[in-house]
């Protein structure tokens, strides 16, 4: 059995590791690392837990573990690594955006690899580290990269889409506080949102003259998922770009493409990305969806996980949307 460990153990992607790794038939929880919760049951911060687990958060990591998933904020991982010493055979998956672009992706001699097996699997099963592409990235790189690898698109794209409440994390804030969020809708850092650099990096790396993408992020009212329309200009027919993305996902173990529309609940709870394709005069709509803690972080952590240690891709990942 693989030995993994995680840290971050009390928030929302390390809880979701902890469900996923309980039920991997390779894997064994070696330890949960937790700042705030050393000592206590991993129930005592993921209650549904309880009856599934005796494991309790500790203070110390194992150096020599197998495998270690990060699930620390923006700037912490970095700074985990940097006080924190790991043998050479460990494998670290880092949630956070610290390694996520190339010019970030080297840290004390540790190369990172960017972790979206659709569109890197062969560097991701020889890699030894992988950033974990941030969850509107995936979304939104799973609708584009098709054309991006054309190279048609070249006209700009128009990208909406709206994220459940835990995609902020576990810490309450003004814009989580159930006041405020239920029965609410709002936008935040228009055209600006920190994953546009990722997206542009990956299509770049099939397209060099892409067009701009204008990407504007909302909340939306309720905890998980991710629904990301993309529009942009297409010449061909609907059936051409229904061809196209069966193609180009024909391997893909968790991107599937849908003949009917799509809706949110179709994909939570499960590591999917469903795509949907509809063309209106000159333009193609491009939606997709995917749960923003699995396969927009800890599922998609774990299936890059077992792509190192060549697993089978779908591993502890068959799981069940809750659609009703
Ligand atoms: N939430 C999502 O949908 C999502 C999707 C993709 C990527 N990500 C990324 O994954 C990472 C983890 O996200 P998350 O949603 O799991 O965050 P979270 O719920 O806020 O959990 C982060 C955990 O980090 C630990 N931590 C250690 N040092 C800390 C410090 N100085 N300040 C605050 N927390 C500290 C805490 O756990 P302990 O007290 O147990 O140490 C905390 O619970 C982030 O970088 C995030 O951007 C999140």
């Amino acid at each position: 059995m693989v030995k993994a460990g995680i840290i971050g153990g009390s928030g929302y992607t390390g809880g979701e590791l902890i469900r996923i790794l309980l039920h991997h038939s390779e894997v064994e929880i070696d330890f949960v690392f937790s700042t705030t919760r050393a000592g206590k049951a991993v129930s005592s911060a993921h209650p549904d837990l309880l009856g599934s687990t005796d494991l309790y958060f500790t203070g110390t990591v194992d150096s020599s573990t197998d495998v270690v998933f990060l699930c620390l904020g923006h700037g912490n991982s970095t700074k985990f690594l940097n006080e924190n010493e790991f043998s050479e055979h460990t494998k670290i998956i880092d949630l956070s955006n610290d390694f996520r672009l190339l010019a970030d992706a080297t840290l004390k001699g540790r190369e990172f690899i960017y972790g979206l097996p659709e569109l890197y699997k062969s560097k991701i099963q020889k890699a030894q580290h992988i950033a974990n592409p941030g969850c509107f990235a995936t979304a939104i790189q799973l609708g584009l990269l098709p054309l991006a690898k054309a190279g048609i698109l070249d006209k700009d794209v128009h990208v909406n889409a709206v994220t459940g409440s835990t995609g902020a994390g576990v810490s309450p804030s003004g814009t989580t506080h159930f006041s405020w969020r239920n029965n609410n809708a709002s936008w935040y850092k228009p055209f600006t949102h920190q994953h546009l650099g990722e997206i542009n990096e990956s299509l770049k790396s099939l397209q060099e003259n892409i067009g701009e993408l204008f990407f504007l992020p909302n909340r939306g009212n309720f905890t998980r998922g991710i629904l990301a329309t993309a529009y942009t200009r297409f010449e061909g027919d609907e059936t051409d770009a229904l061809q196209l993305y069966k193609d180009f996902y024909a391997e893909a173990v968790f991107t599937q493409i849908a003949e009917e529309p799509i809706h949110l609940k179709q994909v939570v709870n499960t590591n999917q990305c469903h795509i949907h394709l509809h063309k209106h005069k000159d333009t193609l709509l491009i939606t997709s969806a995917i749960d923003n803690l699995l396969k927009g972080a800890s599922g998609q952590a774990v299936q890059n996980m077992n792509l190192i240690f060549r697993f089978e891709e779908s591993t502890g990942l068959n799981l069940k949307a809750g659609v009703f």
